[in-house]
Order: C-alpha cells, then sequence, then structure tokens
C-alpha cells in the first residue's frame, strides 16, 4: 500500500464530499444549521477545484466539500480531486460521496501528494486518503510507486542521472523484482555491434551503455520495451540555443516510463516474457563528438547518414529496436522524447502513437481515455518515407524541410523493425509544464498506464 493511504486510521477520517454547482445547494441544505451557516458565510459554491473545510462545534476539522465540474460537462478533469493534498490540512480523509470515476479520484489523490524531495526535505503534504471500498487500492499503489518512479528519474538533473546511474537505477528494479540485469559500456558497444548508440554517446566522459532487463517466464508471450535513455541532450555540433536546451535532463524520459511501465508488470506479474532495453547516453560535445554528414553502419546493416546531431534519439533507438527486432518478440514497444514536433502538434499532455496494428491502436486509444493517460495515434504515413531518402546512404536521420517531424521520426524508427509481430511506438513529452490537478511541474509519467491496462487486458 502507497503510503498516503490508510486503510485503519486511528480515529475516524474526515469526510469529504464532492459538489458541484447543482447538486451543492441541495448539500448545504443537508447540513447542521453552524455548518450551513458558515457555508453560505463563505459564499462557497462549489465551484471546480474549490474547497471548503468545515469545522465542527468544538473547532476540529469536520468535513471537506470539494468542487468538481457538472456530471454533463464537455470537460470534466476525471483528475481533479488530485488538487486536494495541496488544500487539505494534515490528516485522515475518506470520500464521502463518489466523484466522477471513484478510481481515477483515489489516483489522482495519490499522483497529487507527489513532491521532488531528493534536493530538499519534503514539504510533502501530511495528508492521506482511506481508499475507497470498491477501489483496487493495490493496483493503484502500484500506478503511483511506477509514476514515483518515471518522476523522479526524469526530476533528477543529470549531474546526478548519466548513463551510469540510470543503469543503477535499472538495475535497482530488476534486482526487485529477481529479473536479469545486463549492462553493455562504452567501447564494448561497437564491439557487440552497436554502432549508433556507441556514435552519439562517445563524445561524453560519461560512458554510453545499453541497459537489458530479463524477467518472467521464457515460455510467455515476449513484450520488449525499449526507453531512449539520453540522460542529457546538448544536441551534439548542432548545438541547441538556450532555451531548447533548458530541460533536457528529461531526455531520458522515454527510459523512465519503460522502467514505471516494467515495475508495473513485474508487480503485477503479468504473463509475459518481458525485456526491457534502454541505450543509455549523454548527447554531448566534444572533439570526438559524432558530426553532420558522417555516416555509420548500424546494427541492422543499414547505412545512416548524419543530418542532425540533434536527432540523436531516434539512432539509439535504431540500434536497440534491431536488437529487440532479433527475437520476434510478439510486442515491441518504444517509448521516447523523440521530437519537438510532437509538442507542436499536439500539445506536451497528449503524446501521439504510431503503430500498424489495427487493434492495437483501438486498444490504445480506449485504455488512454479509459485511464486518463491521453495518447492520440498518428499515421506511419507512407508517402513521407521517400523523405528519409539519403544521396548517399540507405537513410537520413533528419529529413531536411521539418515537415511532420514526429511522424518521419517515427518512420526512420520502423525502418528497425520487421520481425515483431507488432509495434507500438510513442513520441512522449515526459514532462509537464506547469502544474495541474495531480500533475505537478516538471517530470511525468506518460503512456506507461495505458500500456500497462492493455498488457493486463491482454496477458493478465
Ligand atoms: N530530445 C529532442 C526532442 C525534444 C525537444 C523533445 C524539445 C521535447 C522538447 C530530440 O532529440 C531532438 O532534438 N529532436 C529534434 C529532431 C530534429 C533535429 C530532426 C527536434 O525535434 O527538433
Ligand atoms: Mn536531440
Ligand atoms: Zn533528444
Amino acid at each position: 500500500m502507497h503510503s498516503v493511504f490508510e486503510t485503519a486510521p486511528a480515529s475516524p477520517a474526515i469526510p469529504i464530499t464532492f459538489a458541484t454547482t447543482t447538486t451543492w445547494p441541495a448539500i448545504r441544505d443537508g447540513l447542521a444549521a453552524p455548518a450551513r451557516r458558515f457555508a453560505l458565510a463563505s459564499e462557497f459554491a462549489a465551484k471546480p477545484g474549490k474547497c471548503l473545510i468545515l469545522p465542527s462545534a468544538d473547532g476540529q476539522i469536520a468535513q471537506v466539500i470539494f468542487g468538481l465540474e457538472e456530471e454533463d460537462a464537455k470537460s470534466r478533469d476525471r483528475f481533479r480531486p488530485g488538487a486536494l493534498p495541496d488544500l487539505l490540512p494534515p490528516g485522515t480523509y475518506r470520500f464521502a460521496n463518489a466523484p466522477y470515476d471513484s478510481r481515477l479520484a483515489t489516483l489522482a489523490f495519490a499522483l497529487g501528494s507527489y513532491r521532488f524531495s531528493r534536493y530538499r526535505k519534503a514539504e510533502a503534504p501530511d495528508v492521506k486518503l482511506v481508499p475507497p471500498d470498491d477501489v483496487d487500492a493495490g493496483d493503484i499503489t502500484r500506478m503511483t510507486e511506477a509514476a514515483v518512479l518515471a518522476r523522479d528519474l526524469i526530476n533528477t538533473p543529470s549531474n546526478d542521472m548519466g548513463p551510469e546511474e540510470l543503469a543503477q537505477a535499472a538495475q535497482v528494479l530488476a534486482t526487485r523484482f529477481g529479473a536479469s540485469f545486463n549492462c553493455i559500456v562504452g567501447d564494448e558497444l561497437p564491439r557487440r555491434n552497436f554502432p549508433l548508440i556507441h556514435a552519439v554517446g562517445m563524445a561524453s566522459p560519461r560512458a554510453p551503455r545499453l541497459i537489458d532487463i530479463g524477467w518472467g517466464d521464457p515460455s510467455h508471450p515476449k513484450v520488449t520495451l525499449v526507453g531512449k535513455g539520453v540522460c542529457f541532450d546538448t544536441g551534439g555540433l548542432d548545438l541547441k540555443p538556450s532555451s531548447g536546451m533548458l530541460i533536457m535532463k528529461k531526455d531520458m524520459g522515454g527510459a523512465a516510463n519503460v522502467l514505471a511501465l516494467a515495475l508495473m508488470v513485474m508487480d503485477a506479474k503479468l504473463k509475459v516474457r518481458l525485456r526491457v532495453l534502454i541505450p543509455a547516453v549523454e548527447n554531448a560535445v566534444a572533439g570526438n563528438a559524432f558530426r553532420p554528414l558522417d555516416i555509420f553502419t548500424s546494427r541492422k546493416g543499414l547505412t545512416v547518414e548524419i543530418g542532425n546531431t540533434d536527432a540523436e534519439g531516434r539512432l539509439v533507438l535504431a540500434d536497440a529496436l534491431a536488437l529487440a527486432d532479433e527475437e520476434r518478440p510478439d510486442l515491441l514497444v518504444d517509448l521516447g522524447t523523440l521530437t519537438g514536433a510532437a509538442r507542436v502538434a499536439l500539445g506536451p499532455d497528449l503524446p501521439p502513437f504510431y503503430t500498424s496494428d489495427e487493434t492495437l491502436a483501438l486498444d490504445i486509444a480506449r485504455l488512454a481515455q479509459q485511464e486518463n493517460d491521453p495518447l492520440w495515434r498518428l499515421p506511419l504515413w507512407p508517402a513521407y518515407d521517400a523523405w528519409l531518402d539519403s544521396k548517399v546512404a540507405d537513410i537520413n536521420n533528419a529529413p531536411s524541410g521539418g515537415f511532420a517531424g514526429s511522424i518521419t521520426c517515427a518512420l526512420f524508427l520502423q525502418r528497425f523493425v520487421e520481425a515483431a509481430k507488432s509495434w507500438l511506438h510513442v513520441d512522449i513529452y515526459g514532462w509537464t509544464p506547469s502544474a495541474k490537478p495531480a500533475r505537478p511541474e516538471g517530470g511525468e509519467c506518460q503512456a506507461a498506464r495505458a500500456i500497462y491496462k492493455y498488457l493486463s487486458e491482454r496477458y493478465g
């Protein structure tokens, strides 16, 4: 059970009543006279996100009213109750009536009590929740733990989260669930045929590596997760301007989220043979950095011309996807913070996903909606594939023109996947630019919950 949850509180939990502007007058009329007068004097109207704390006659906190959008409102934020931990005084609470979705409200409450406390002692709210009876608190705990892992990994600045530290975090997770852990480091990469991972990572004094975790019964269907682990993205010799570089500690958000997903899969003991591959590198600037128009032969054998050293994520994923593909997995998933274009198209909260498996696409879209882990399908548009052509190599990593940047990145990756039965690629942002209920500013868990639910349905 996550520490925000309390199943057997010492004293009775304080009830939180959810109200809308419409339901509020009747709720108010049902209150004892002093509380009703207090509510009227406060001019509380149960507007969405507003909170009223009602005292008892002896001055204790008797109950809380929290405003939600109307039942039929066009957009209801099912994570709205995630604002509560920031609004409530210390104590143990319970839901007195059902919000629109008690399961997501419970999850939101837990996600909203997250603090990144590594560098300054936690100002974490001392607020606990008795989970509603009809909610699977174990599953919510698992999803919360996963989100905390992803957020902590992303929020940790690059000086403390280089390729080695990322590998250590992966190893801690592997050890906890009895999974195997392997890592190919530095000059071992070209020797073992991972030329692109090496090319991107070699300019950093912090050696690049390929993390490889294995878990579960080998006779179960094989599911392989690949995460972009660029621990800092300067852009390389095609250096980013300072505004573009500022939050590039988050460029290992794909890795953080595949680890979060792996945590949920292993904790729920899904019937899969899981493999997690993370190319962990730093895209740095130095005399030995890879250069524009360099050409490398990738693991798969395709020659890749470097159109832009800042399109490094697809390079490291290409070698990792090629390795994953060699085993013909049942399902191959990759997550990465790959393009600014994805954010231009859909904004930070709605990552695009790509697959040519129509059934998988429908399931992922449905579960993204169900779990409030938004994802939106974009096409692997075949006509744009020619934009990846190079005049001198098999493929270029950064088409000139810059149109449809997230799509052309997906098409690039597709060239390295052939044998997997289905492939899902998600171009995540991994970051909440300004705080929203249940989503504090900073690193964010994206796509992992929707995919976890998909895997639970298919392999649970
Ligand atoms: N890590 C970035 C993508 C990114 C940038 C994500 C900003 C979120 C916010 C990636 O490595 C990158 O730099 N992509 C380039 C690709 C381009 C050079 C083809 C981009 O999107 O500009
Ligand atoms: Mn880049
Ligand atoms: Zn990057």
